[in-house]
């Protein structure tokens, strides 16, 4: 698969931008779109942290998303992915995230997915994860 992983330009931030307004992804993530004011804001506090790991995926050269983790709170270390819908269903988010933790090192490493996500769950399930419950709207995946 002709996929790179390098971190963030200032550059991509419109093309990431337009991919988290997609009313399809958002309705698949459960995560609302921010406005490019609040999204901007968002992502220098990103690019300037040394303590978040970042990169923008790129296939065939192409931006097809981003994939990024930080810590949440004091001691949990997470991951989340964002793909472009132009990209979807080729195995782009399974191999991104497969190279990401080759690179995001810190374990244990969590997700939270909506119950809704399935594609988002096969991706976190191929690379090992598991899932550590079902009780609720959200579903919390550990590596
Ligand atoms: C979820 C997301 C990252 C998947 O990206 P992707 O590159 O299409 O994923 P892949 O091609 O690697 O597919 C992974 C698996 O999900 C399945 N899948 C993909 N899209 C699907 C869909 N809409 N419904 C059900 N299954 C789906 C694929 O068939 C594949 O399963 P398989 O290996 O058993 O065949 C992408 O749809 C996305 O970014 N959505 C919006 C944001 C989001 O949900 N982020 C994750 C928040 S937790």
């Amino acid at each position: 698969m002709n996929l790179t992983l390098r971190p963030p330009l200032e550059t991509d931030l419109p093309i990431l931008f337009q991919q988290q307004l997609d009313p399809e992804a958002v309705a698949m993530s459960a995560y609302p779109s921010k406005d490019r004011g609040e999204f901007m804001r968002h992502w220098e506090g990103i690019l300037k942290d040394k303590n978040i790991v970042a990169r923008t995926i790129l296939y065939k050269e192409k931006i097809a998303g981003h994939i990024l983790s930080w810590k949440e709170g004091k001691y949990e270390q997470r991951v989340g992915y964002w793909i472009g819908r132009a990209f979807w269903r080729r195995g782009i988010a399974s191999a991104a995230l497969g190279e990401f933790l080759t690179v995001a090192k810190v374990r244990p490493l969590y997700a939270e997915v909506v119950r809704h996500n399935l594609a988002s769950q096969r991706v976190l399930e191929k690379n090992g994860f598991e899932r550590l419950d079902d009780g609720g709207r959200i579903w919390k995946y550990r590596l």
